[in-house]
Formats: C-alpha cells, structure tokens, sequence
C-alpha cells in the first residue's frame, strides 16, 4: 500500500514520523474517515467542511488546501486501486521538538499530515446490516468537545471491547440518563414513524452521514424530531439504527439484552439504508 506522509507517497512501511509528534505525544490531532465506493469518494466535500470546524476549534493550521487534499484522496484511491473502502486523514499539531503543555508558537511546527486507504471490498453489502446490531449501554466518560473529531478514542475503543465481551456489536454512550450517541456512529430511534435523534451540540459528533440521512428522511416525507432519548425509551421503541461513514445505515435490533419489535432490522432503517446507499452509488 502506498501512503501518503507530509508531502511524499511512499510505501507504508517506509512512512515515518517523528517520536515528538504531539498527534503522538498528546492526542493532539484531528482526523476524518471517507468512504470510498466503486471508487468515488461519498461527501468529500462534508468531510472537508467538518476537518475545517475542527481544526479552528483547536487553532490549528490546515496542512493543505481543500483542492490538494481532493487530488491526496484521488490519487492514492488511484495507486491502491481502491474500488470500495475508506480513506482515513490525520492532521496533528506537529513536532514542536520538546514536549510542552502550551501550543509551539505561530510557525514553530509544521502540521503532519497523513493520509491512507482501507479496501473493504463489498463494503455496502455488509451481512451484518441484514442480521442488524446488539447494542450495550455504557455512562459517556470522554472529554465534553466530542463535536471535535479529535484522535481521543480511547474510552470508545474501550467502549467497543466492553461490548465485544457482553456478546454485542457495539456500546451506546449514556449522559446524564440520555443516549449520546455509540463509539463510532450517531444513534436513532423510530417510534410510529417517527425518526429520533439527538440534537446537534459539543456533546456528540456532527455526523456527515446524520446529515445526509436526515436529509434524505424528509425529502421521502418521514417525520424527523432532534431530542435526546433514553435507553429506557429506544428498547420501547419500533426500531433503531445507527449511521456512520463507514457502517452507512446499520439497524439495531437489541439494547442491553432486549429484542425491538421482532428483534430483526425494521423497515425504516432498511427503507433509510436504501435509500442512502442509491444516492451514494
Ligand atoms: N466515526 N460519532 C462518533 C463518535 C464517530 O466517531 C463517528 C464517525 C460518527 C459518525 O460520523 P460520520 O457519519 O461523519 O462518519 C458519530 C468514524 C467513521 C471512525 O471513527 O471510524
């Protein structure tokens, strides 16, 4: 596989960064994950919009313009042949030479930037999103800027073992007695209908595929309400999904041990997965 590091393609065992790198040192980076099917990139633009967002909220200077990073993701689906997968982007603070709490000043630190290419070849015809998810729910213990997609993911990797070890997929965070959302994706409900969600605020991700699918929720006349939602209510619910870039729409059909409806994916996850997946194609 050829990556791409700071300005160079090379082979990516031969991709190297320096030890001092605060992305390393300090979880100091943003990064964005596109999807890739039949080799055209799914909503680079969103992915682009959000990278922006992040980075001002860190103060932190673009590695590239837009127009770059566009022709970084063609040309590396190109050299890897990538027909269906993901592109994963990082940009971190840099290396400002020693370790130190406070930002380098203005022009003392270059950002890294690194970008390379997953194939998942098949990747929208997923069998899980036939059979659909078990989720657990676990209390929401990361940093309270989760609408910055910053490389902090350790409690969601954490999150993501709790739920491999109780037989699920994957775990739904829980604040303050509501759903936030899950380790890697944003999280629904449907009751007679009606899709629910939380509303978008500094507690959960902005999702570039929530967007879409809301979109695409109302332009086919499905109610959309933006509330937050218990465990209590979405195992009382019809049905539930998830959406992420990578898992596109992936119904939920058990949380904490308690089947939906007859425990099989419903058919507004299944109409919403559709639906997003014939735009994107
Ligand atoms: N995760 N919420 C969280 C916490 C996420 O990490 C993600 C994405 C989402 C969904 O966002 P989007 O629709 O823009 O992919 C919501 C990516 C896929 C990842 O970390 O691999």
């Amino acid at each position: 596989r050829i990556v791409y590091v700071n300005g160079d393609y090379v082979p990516e065992e031969e991709a190297k960064i320096s030890i001092f790198d605060r992305g390393f040192l300090m979880a100091d980076g943003v990064y964005e994950v596109t999807t890739v099917l039949g080799g055209r990139l799914i909503d680079f633009a969103g992915h682009m919009a959000r990278l922006k967002r992040s980075l001002d909220a860190l103060d932190m200077e673009a590695p590239a313009g837009e127009d770059e990073l566009l022709q970084i993701h063609r040309d590396l689906v190109t050299r890897n042949e990538v027909d269906d997968g993901l592109i994963y982007l990082q940009v971190t603070r840099g290396n400002p030479g020693d370790r130190d709490f406070a930002y380098p000043a203005p022009g003392t630190a270059r950002p890294t930037l690194v970008v390379f290419t997953q194939s998942k070849p098949g990747l929208a015809d997923n069998p899980a999103a036939r059979a659909g998810w078990k989720v657990i729910s676990i209390p929401d213990l990361r940093w309270g800027r989760r609408d910055i997609k910053t490389v902090q993911l350790l409690y969601p990797s954490m999150g993501k073992m709790m739920a491999k070890k109780a037989g699920a997929d994957d775990a739904w965070m829980v604040e303050d007695g509501f759903v936030t959302e899950g380790t890697s994706n944003n999280a629904y409900i449907v009751r007679d209908g009606r899709i629910i969600t939380r509303h978008l605020s500094q507690e959960i991700l902005h999702g570039i595929t929530r967007a879409a699918v809301l979109r695409l929720a109302r332009e086919a006349q499905m109610e959309v309400e933006e509330r937050p939602f218990t465990i209590e209510e979405a195992q009382a619910a019809d049905e539930a999904f998830v959406t992420s870039a990578s898992a596109f729409v992936m119904p939920v059909v058990e949380i904490d041990g308690v089947r939906l409806g007859d425990g099989t994916p419903g058919p507004v996850a299944r109409r919403l997965r559709d639906i997003y997946l014939d735009e994107s194609l």
